[in-house]
Parts: C-alpha cells; structure tokens; sequence
C-alpha cells in the first residue's frame, strides 16, 4: 500500500464505530490515533503531522467541517476524508470544495474504506511528485531570474554559480539586453554577501562630477551643493557587492580612483582627509570592448586588468535561438500574471518561427518588449500570432538576413545574377564533397539528376 507508514487521526463520536474501525486500520499497518470530538482531534492535529484525517461531518460541538479546516490550515498537504451520513450528498460536496480528498457514506463496508484510503494517498504522493520533478525541471531552466537552457546557457548558469562562491571581482560583458545585470544580481544573492546590499550605478548616466560624488560621498562643502555629509555607494555597499555598470564610460580621472579601490580597498569621501576602509566586491559590466579601448587609449590598462579577473560573457539573443520558446512562455507568463489571475496564451507555430529566425539587436530586452506590446494589442486575447509581432519580425526572412539590394540606374540582368548565383551554390558544393554529385546535390536540396543537368547546361566560365 503506502511505502512509509501513515499516521491517521480517526474523529467519531459513535464509540463503538470508531472503535472498530481504529482497530481493524492498525491491522492493516496504519498508526491510528482515536478522537471521540472535534474539539480533542483539533488538541491532537496541534501535537502531530498526520498524513490523513477520517473525521464524521456530523459531531456534537465543534463539527467535522471544522476539523477539516484546522487540518488543512495547519497542513496543506494532509489527506482529509469525511463520513457522511445518508442522503446528505450536499455537505459532502461542500467538505470537497473545503479541501477534502475524498467522502465516504455511512454505513461504508470497510474494504471501501480501505479503498478510498490507499487512492487518496496515492494521488497525494503522484502530486508531490509531480512538484518535486517540476521544480528541478525548472532549476535545470534557470539561475535566479535568468532563463535558458540552451548549451551557452547552462555553462554560463555553473560560471555564475562558481563565480558566485568567490569574491573576487567579475567584469560582465554582453550587447546590450543580454542580461548583463540581472546576471550580477544573481552572483551577488547566490553569494555570501547576500545579505548586504547590492548597489548599483550606471557610470555612464551622470556626469564626471556627479558620479564622482556618487562613488565616494563626499563631506559637507565639499562643492557647491554638498549640504551635508554623504556616503558614496562604495561604501553604501560595505560587505556587500556595488555594479558598476557600463564601467567603459568612466573617465580617466576616475578610472584612476576606482584603481586604487579595487588594490587598497579604501577611498576618501570627496573633501574628506580621512580614509574609509570598505570590504566591497565589484562588479562591472559593458558591452563595449574593454580590451580595444584599451589597445586604442581609452581605457586605462591596469584597471582593465583588475576588473577582467573573472570574465563573464553573455551570449547574445542569437546565439541561442532554442532559448525562444522558453523566454517567449516565461514572459506570457510574468506578463498575464500581472493582471490577476493567469491568460491562457498560446503562440502559434507561425509566430514562433518568426520570432527565432529574428536578429534581435537588443537581445532578451527587445523580446521582452515585443510580448510585452503583442499581448497588449493583440486581438485575439488567447493566442499569439504573426500579426500581432511588429512588421520587421513580422515580415523578415531572418536567419542571416540577406543584405538590401540597390538596383543601379541602368537597371539590373536578372537571370545572369540567379545563373551567376547558381553556378556559385553547385561550384561551392561540388568543391565540398571532392565533386560527389550525389552528395552535393543533397547539399543543394536538388535531386542528382537535376544536378547534374544544370552542370552540363552551365556556360563555361
Ligand atoms: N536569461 C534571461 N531570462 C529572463 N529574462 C532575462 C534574461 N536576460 C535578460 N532578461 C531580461 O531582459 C531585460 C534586460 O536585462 P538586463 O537589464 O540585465 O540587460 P543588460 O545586459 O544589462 O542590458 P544593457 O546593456 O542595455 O544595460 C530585463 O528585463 C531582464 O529581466
Ligand atoms: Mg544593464
């Protein structure tokens, strides 16, 4: 029957039922406990985790319904099953509808029971599961908020878990929507710096003076406007982690400071002689070429090379189109979720082509939106077509798209560019497979007899 034993509070005012049936339960390796009230089962579900509760709905005092409900309050997942008198089918249903397993009339052979029992068990034991193998489907999926599962994805997920355990500092990089950020979040609440703060600022959004100030606090007068004493988000982040996000923008001036953060781990707020001591790690992210800017003058060497200790790249949207489908259901479904309670949406085969073949310049951020606006505007409120997607995604022709053609002035000759075009395919095949045309023209998509008539019809170059 079950593979562990199972502890069973049986409530039953009628001693001698209650009685009989605890015995002949034990006999059958259950562990039963008896109550003869709901006021004493409610004392014992308050002692003990049982795995069933048989409860009659009709007792003096406290009824059955309650028990069920304290039962289910305080344990989810407990199996609870109610005996009903006859002809009294509606309190039975009702006790369903409050969350019990299953419902047994009075008077029940005890094989029936028995019966009852054993399925109920078995579907709670199905269902927990089905929760188990779905939660480490979904481990498998993602690392904190970062969706994938595609090959690039899953080595980036363990770098992020090793890097996580470290605390050394990580220069992110990426285009930009790769999920630069969310992924500096992830190593930081998978670090042991969790519960401190994870500061983030974007180096390329204020002004030199601005996020000077920002870096390093600063003290009261230290410029105009500084009316007060400040703490920078450097040391905002003490024990914590501080992303410094498009860290390529930095000038030089600061890129200096910031060195000497990263090789003394201490810094003077702005106007200040004293010097604070932080125990911070860094994070930078950029999606642009750290390394080029360095050879090109514009990033300083020896920063590059304190920030590049850990590299983590982010493989851009394209690179793992077999991503698509997943990141297009998680964003339906975070996106339904929002306004109450889930849509069923549904993306056609079409659609879904579209959408891996695009480009995607700005990678998951760009994706994100176009859901985002398809399940705004989209007419049909359960399902997701081509027509809803923007007309670039809508209309292309997308793996590698081809470059736009110009027709010159005097126009073009058509045919001689297809058979220029086509001698070029059959060359290409041909020099692949060392001239096996069978080969080649499965490389073609043609049959060989076709192949080899075109051979023949072509002019010699
Ligand atoms: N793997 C992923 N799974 C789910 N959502 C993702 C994933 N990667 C990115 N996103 C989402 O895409 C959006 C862009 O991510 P994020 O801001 O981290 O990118 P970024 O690389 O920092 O971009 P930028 O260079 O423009 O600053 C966010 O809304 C984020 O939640
Ligand atoms: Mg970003």
């Amino acid at each position: 029957m079950t593979d562990r034993e199972t502890h069973l509070l049986i409530v039953e005012d009628e001693a001698p039922l209650r009685q009989a049936t605890a015995e002949r339960l034990a006999e059958h390796g259950y562990l039963v406990v008896e109550a003869e009230s709901g006021e004493v089962a409610i004392e014992q579900l308050a002692k003990f985790a049982f795995d069933v509760v048989l409860t009659d709905l009709r007792l003096p005092g406290i009824d059955g319904t309650a028990v069920l409900e304290a039962a289910l309050e305080r344990y989810p997942e407990i199996v609870c099953i109610v005996v009903t008198g006859f002809g009294t089918v509606k309190d039975a249903v009702d006790a369903i509808k409050r969350g019990a397993a299953e419902f047994i009339t009075k008077p029940f052979q005890f094989d029936q029971l028995l019966h009852v029992l054993s399925s109920a068990l078995e579907q709670r034991r199905l269902r927990s599961e089905n929760a188990y193998l779905r939660s480490q489907l979904e481990e498998r999926y993602r690392f904190d908020g970062l969706v994938g599962q595609s090959a690039p994805m899953r080595e980036l997920f363990e770098l992020l878990e090793t890097v996580a355990g470290a605390s050394s500092t990580v220069l992110i990089t990426g285009e930009t929507g790769t999920g630069k950020e969310l992924a500096a979040r992830a190593i930081h609440h998978n670090s042991d710096r969790r519960a401190h703060r994870f500061v983030a600022l974007n180096c390329g959004a204020l002004p030199e003076t601005l996020l000077e100030a920002e870096l390093f606090g600063h003290i009261r007068g230290a410029y105009t406007g500084a009316v007060s004493n400040r703490a920078g988000r450097l040391e905002a982040a003490d024990r914590g982690t501080v992303f410094l996000d498009e860290v390529g923008t930095m000038p030089p001036s600061l890129q200096v400071k910031l060195l000497r953060v990263l090789q003394e781990r201490e810094l003077e707020r702005l106007g200040d002689t004293r010097t604070i001591r932080i125990d911070v790690r860094v994070i930078a992210a950029t999606n642009a070429n750290l390394a080029q800017m360095v050879t090109d003058g514009q990033f300083r060497e020896d920063l590059f090379y304190r920030l590049n200790v850990i590299p983590v790249r982010l493989p851009s949207l394209r690179e793992r189109r077999d991503d698509i489908p997943l990141l297009v259901q998680h964003f339906v479904e975070r996106l339904t979720g929002q306004d109450g309670g889930r849509r069923d949406v549904r993306v056609t085969q079409e659609a879904m082509r579209q959408l891996m073949g695009f480009s995607w310049p700005g990678n998951i951020r760009q994706l994100e939106n176009v859901v985002e606006r398809a399940l705004a505007l989209g007419r049909d409120r359960t399902q997701l077509d081509v027509a809803d997607l923007p007309p670039e995604i809508r209309e292309g022709p997308s793996v590698g798209q081809p470059q736009p053609v110009e027709i010159p002035e005097e126009g073009v000759d058509l045919p001689g560019h297809i058979a220029a075009l086509e001698r070029r395919f059959i060359q290409q095949a041909l020099a692949e497979t060392d001239g096996n045309k069978q080969q080649a023209a499965e490389r073609l998509g043609l049959k060989r007899t076709t192949l080899v008539e075109k051979v023949k019809r072509l002019r010699p170059q």
